[in-house]
């Protein structure tokens, strides 16, 4: 296959960060059109840990048969291995010892004969692929997250399936909420992104969505709910991202894993509001954290189209020499962007954020407190 004169013979796939449904959809996709074109593929187990490790094996079709509906990843995945700063093992301290092992990376993709790399990940395995590119091996990016927070692309694939098993845990929740007239806060993820929880609750029609980007008052979550009651709703269904946070506080944070690139874990924001709620309001409250089943499963048809695009994109671009490349969407056009400019970099929800207008005009409410008066 002629690429700008280099001849793309033989590439890498790998998936690294979070798993998120619709990953083999796009390995499928790299795969196919690669074999059809004469190429060899060779899968990286566990992100960019196979590289460390030198653990790959090469693909053909049988890999790739019947798992375009399968969730997960056939190939693993790992959130834990950033070549330039990989833990290698622990100081006296107990704190983790690291070291930058991407040239071992290299010269391993080198001895495999590797004329580029796809990268299957988020904004960390966009990072770890940048300082790769800047060693001289290409490397084309494809965006997967849930949380939808990727610089230069509209959308994530993987991000639609859990937006889909958010809102129908949501609508559960309403129905038992109804029965035993409760506030229910129910707790999705997103990291520092509160695109699930927009999403989701607006599809669930929630009546109170409290994002990262938009610190709420726990004063106002308790009034809009006291409000609710006073108007005959008995009940209230709270959707928080597990990224928010009350204004003036912190976000509560589950776990610090100092082996990571992106060490904290967030997670138990809906236990402490729902306990608040149940005490400043008297109305009985419970809470449901959602987790990791957003990651699992089955994807929808829509990012299993959306996945095989962005496959099929990386493929176009390898063939027509492009180099360090993430595909992206944008406006609804396939598209892509340079890896660098995406490196590290987290998309939130602006406040111009058509989709807050709309939840607005529902009567979602989203809590902020109004700003207080300067005292002269
Ligand atoms: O980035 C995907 C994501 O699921 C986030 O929404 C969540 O904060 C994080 O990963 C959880 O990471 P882990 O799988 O390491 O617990």
């Amino acid at each position: 296959m002629e690429a700008n004169g280099a001849q793309v013979r033989r590439i890498g796939v790998l998936t690294g960060g979070g798993d998120c449904p619709g990953l083999n959809a796009v390995i499928r996709a790299v795969v196919k059109d690669a074999l059809y074109h004469g190429m060899e593929v060779y899968g990286i187990a566990d992100g960019f840990l196979g590289l460390i490790e030198r653990r790959t094996r090469k693909l053909d079709e049988h890999d790739v048969a019947n798992i375009i509906t399968a969730g997960g990843t056939i190939l693993g995945s790992s959130n834990k291995a950033n070549p330039a700063r990989f833990a290698t093992g622990t100081n006296p301290d107990g704190s983790p010892t690291f070291r930058d092992v991407t040239d071992d990376c290299v010269a391993y993709a080198k001895d495999l004969g590797l004329d580029a790399i796809v990268c299957i990940g988020g904004d960390g395995t966009m990072s770890a692929a940048a300082s790769f590119c800047a060693k001289g091996v290409n490397c084309i990016g494809v965006p997967k997250t849930i949380d939808n927070d990727l610089e230069g692309t509209d959308i994530t694939f993987g991000f639609m399936t859990a937006v889909e098993t958010a809102t129908e845990a949501i609508d559960r929740v309403r129905t038992t909420a109804a029965s035993h007239h409760r506030a229910m806060v129910v707790e999705v993820m997103g990291r520092n992104a509160g695109w699930i929880a927009l999403h989701s609750g607006l599809a669930s029609g929630a009546d109170i969505i409290l994002l990262p980007e938009l610190d709420f008052g726990v004063e106002e979550v308790c009034a809009a709910i006291n409000r609710r009651r006073a108007r005959g709703k008995r009940f209230s269904i709270i959707c928080v991202a597990e990224g928010a946070k009350p204004a003036g506080g912190e976000q509560v944070v589950k776990q610090i894993d100092p082996t990571s690139p992106d060490p904290i874990r967030l997670g138990g924001i809906a236990a402490w509001l729902s306990d608040r709620i149940q005490q400043d309001t008297g109305i009985e409250s419970r809470h449901v954290v959602l987790g990791h089943l957003q990651r699992g499963g089955t994807p929808v048809a829509m990012d299993r189209v959306l996945a095989t695009q962005f496959g099929h994109h990386a493929m176009h671009l390898l063939k027509t020499g492009a180099q360090n490349r993430m595909v992206a969407m944008q406006s609804f056009r396939l598209t892509d962007v340079p890896i660098e400019h995406v490196a590290g970099k987290q998309r939130t929800i602006s406040a111009e954020e058509p989709l807050l207008t709309t939840a607005r005009s529902v009567g979602v409410r989203f809590c902020v407190p109004a700003p207080q008066p300067v005292e002269s």
